[in-house]
């Protein structure tokens, strides 16, 4: 008998850049599934007829991208309590009886991707200075406190957000004027930028890392370059380093399990695949 056919995407606008579908695609052909996952091009205005369409169509579900990710939380029937804490969703799975769950894996993504780099690698292992309040900032930072980070820095070059991000996520989170970046990073074990600078076609972050301890671990959320100046600056100083691109990979895993069926893994020829799509 025919397997059933199985289907998902991405939806985001615009959403040619994305890497998901040659990630969900390379799994679906690796586990002999029968099925796809496609991009879905939708506009803001089109958002909750695109969501509800999910269910009139019979998708198993879908990734939720840039700009969508906070808009999309209103038009689903449920809401992970993670999700919630962070404010914004990047999965929504279809149940069977036609209900829409809302899910945020970007921080569960980040996580794993440290282990990768560094199996040793413990949250609780002393202070974490995070770059950055965005959108990718809370999906990060509700991950860290979830795994046991005893404190966490934030600075961001508007630093009433930062502010605000301390006041939400309470006492193990304090923010510090950007000015003193790098007098913050001097005790700690983990280094995230979550902003933009470095990113092809930005600034590089202007730091310096004379401070850090050799032990610290750091960590740039952006993939394209795979080498950030960060990155770059912290290998040369001997620090272990950790690219966005395991964020990305590792965030798609249990979106796949959940609409697939099949926990799949990151390998380095699936690596391979999607680098040299950029
Ligand atoms: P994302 O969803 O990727 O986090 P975002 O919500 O637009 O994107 O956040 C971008 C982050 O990069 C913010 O922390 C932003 O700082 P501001 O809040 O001050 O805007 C940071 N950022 C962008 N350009 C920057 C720059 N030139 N210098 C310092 N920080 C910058």
């Amino acid at each position: 008998m025919q397997k059933k056919f199985i289907m998902a995407g991405v939806m985001g606008w615009p959403i040619e850049h994305s890497r998901s579908p040659t990630i969900h695609n390379y799994w679906i052909k690796e586990h002999n599934i029968n099925g796809a996952y496609g991009h879905f091009p939708v506009q803001p205005n089109h958002l909750e007829a695109a969501i509800d369409g999910l269910r009139a169509l019979g998708l198993a579900g879908c990734n939720i991208t840039i700009p969508h990710k906070v808009a999309a939380m209103k038009h689903v029937d449920w809401v992970d309590p993670k999700a919630q804490r962070i404010g914004a969703i990047n999965t929504i799975v279809c149940k069977p009886d036609g209900m829409l769950c809302g899910f945020n894996h970007d921080g569960f993504g980040y996580i794993q991707s440290l282990y990768e780099a560094q199996p040793t690698w413990h949250a609780s292992a002393g202070p974490v200075v995070m770059l950055g309040a965005g959108g990718a900032s809370r999906s990060i930072l509700v991950s860290l406190l979830d795994s046991g980070a005893s404190e966490i820095r934030l600075l961001n070059r508007t630093q009433s957000k930062a502010d605000e991000l301390a006041a939400e996520f309470g006492p193990l989170v304090t923010a510090y004027p950007w000015s003193e970046l790098n007098d913050t990073i001097e005790d700690c074990k983990l280094l995230v930028n979550t902003t933009s600078l470095g990113m092809q076609g930005q600034a590089p972050l202007e730091i310096d890392l004379s401070n850090l301890k050799s032990d610290a671990l750091v960590s740039d959320i952006i993939y394209a370059p795979l080498e950030t100046p960060l990155l770059a600056a912290a290998k040369a100083r001997g620090n272990t380093t950790v690219n966005g691109l395991g964020m990305l990979l590792h965030q798609a895993r249990p979106a796949f399990e959940a609409w697939f069926g099949v926990l799949p893994d990151v390998s380095q020829k699936l690596r391979n695949v999607v680098i040299a799509s950029f």
